[in-house]
């Protein structure tokens, strides 16, 4: 059942929603890990600001659960702007977005959430708003029909997608600011587990820290989830403090492993190397074989595994690399 998934980064409801907003940082400066993105948004922002102008369009992609949403509400924070969020899916005809754009005001935050998902008739309105804050559009059917252009106030658009790749050319092209989310650092991740325990009032020694970030699969949002069920134990098993010993113990009873993998990477990695003899699967095969989606694998089990180098992606298919036999418990035969 999706919902029993802890590793995967989805927003399960409102209470976790809540929980997760309060872990927010607010400002660049809280903001931990993405330097590069950081160091560079800190200076298109305050020469934004110099300049008196709207921040230009930003697009953030990579895996879900990095901080795109996170980052999108600071910088609107940081320029002292108002955001609206909104998603590509939830804009279904261009009404919709006109309807948006005509009520935001001057060097508002447009946010998209998975932007690839936008349609042709919708992306199609987006571009002259993008491009010069008008909007066109066609009033009456038929013959006596006409277009009239509306100037827009001045506004950012941010836009986030875990699948880059799926976004077409013009589109891409229309963003200024572009930046990939990378998987954070084990150290990154342990500074986020200790400062989210102290907003959320847990004690935790620093070992137990480091063993929830080693198995957070480089994502904050798993960090933050793993940190609310380990504390459960602690809570249940102990006195409420996390030490060590309680953080392993739960964390094995999650079925969450030294390397953060789960039940579906350890079905992805023994299919590969057990019915495809290790040799190359493309991805239709791979998921039909699991029973899971593609998008599930593409976006949430693969970038993970392809950082920690148990599988790579070639021009053949998927290819299971020796250190996830390894780990698996597996001999490597090889080619
Ligand atoms: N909580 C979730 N992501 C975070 C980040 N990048 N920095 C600080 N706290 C976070």
């Amino acid at each position: 059942m999706e919902e029993d998934r802890i590793i995967n980064p989805g927003l399960e409801n409102e209470a976790e929603e809540r929980i997760e907003n309060s872990l927010r940082p607010n400002t660049l400066d809280e903001y931990i890990g993405q330097y590069k993105v950081k160091e560079n948004m800190k200076i298109y922002i305050e020469s934004a600001k110099k300049r008196g102008e709207p921040l230009d369009h930003c697009l953030f992609y990579g895996p879900p659960g990095l901080g795109k949403t996170t980052l999108s509400n600071i910088i609107a924070n940081e320029m002292n702007s108002n955001i609206k969020i909104t998603s590509g899916p939830a804009i279904e005809k261009p009404g919709d977005l006109a309807s948006l754009l005509t009520n935001l005001s001057e060097f508002d935050v447009l946010f998209i959430d998975e932007i690839h998902r936008l349609s042709k008739s919708v992306e199609e309105i987006l571009y002259p708003a993008l491009e010069d804050y008008t909007l066109d559009i066609i009033i009456g059917k038929g013959p006596s029909s006409r277009s009239i252009r509306l100037e827009l106030p001045k506004f950012t658009l941010i836009g986030a997608t875990t699948k880059a790749g799926s976004l077409t050319t013009p589109l891409r092209d229309r963003f200024g600011i572009v930046h990939r989310l990378e998987l954070y650092s084990i150290e990154d991740l342990t500074t986020i587990v200790k400062r989210s325990s102290g907003i959320l009032n847990i004690k935790i020694e620093n070992e137990a820290a480091e063993e929830i970030a080693r198995r957070s699969r480089g994502t904050p949002r798993i960090a933050n989830r793993l940190l609310k069920r380990v504390r459960d134990y602690a809570i249940v098993l102990g006195d409420g403090n996390i030490n060590l010993k309680i953080a392993k113990h739960a964390l094995n009873k999650l079925e969450i492993d030294e390397l953060g993998l789960d039940e579906i990477d350890r079905k992805i990695l023994d299919t590969m190397i057990v019915q495809y003899n290790g040799r190359p699967v493309g991805i239709e095969a791979l998921a039909a074989t699991i029973g899971e989606e593609i998008d599930t694998i593409e976006d949430i089990y693969e970038p993970y595994l392809i950082q920690i180098g148990f599988i790579a992606r070639t021009l053949r298919g998927r290819v299971v690399l020796p250190p996830a036999y390894k780990h698996l418990g597996y001999k490597y035969i090889g080619e």
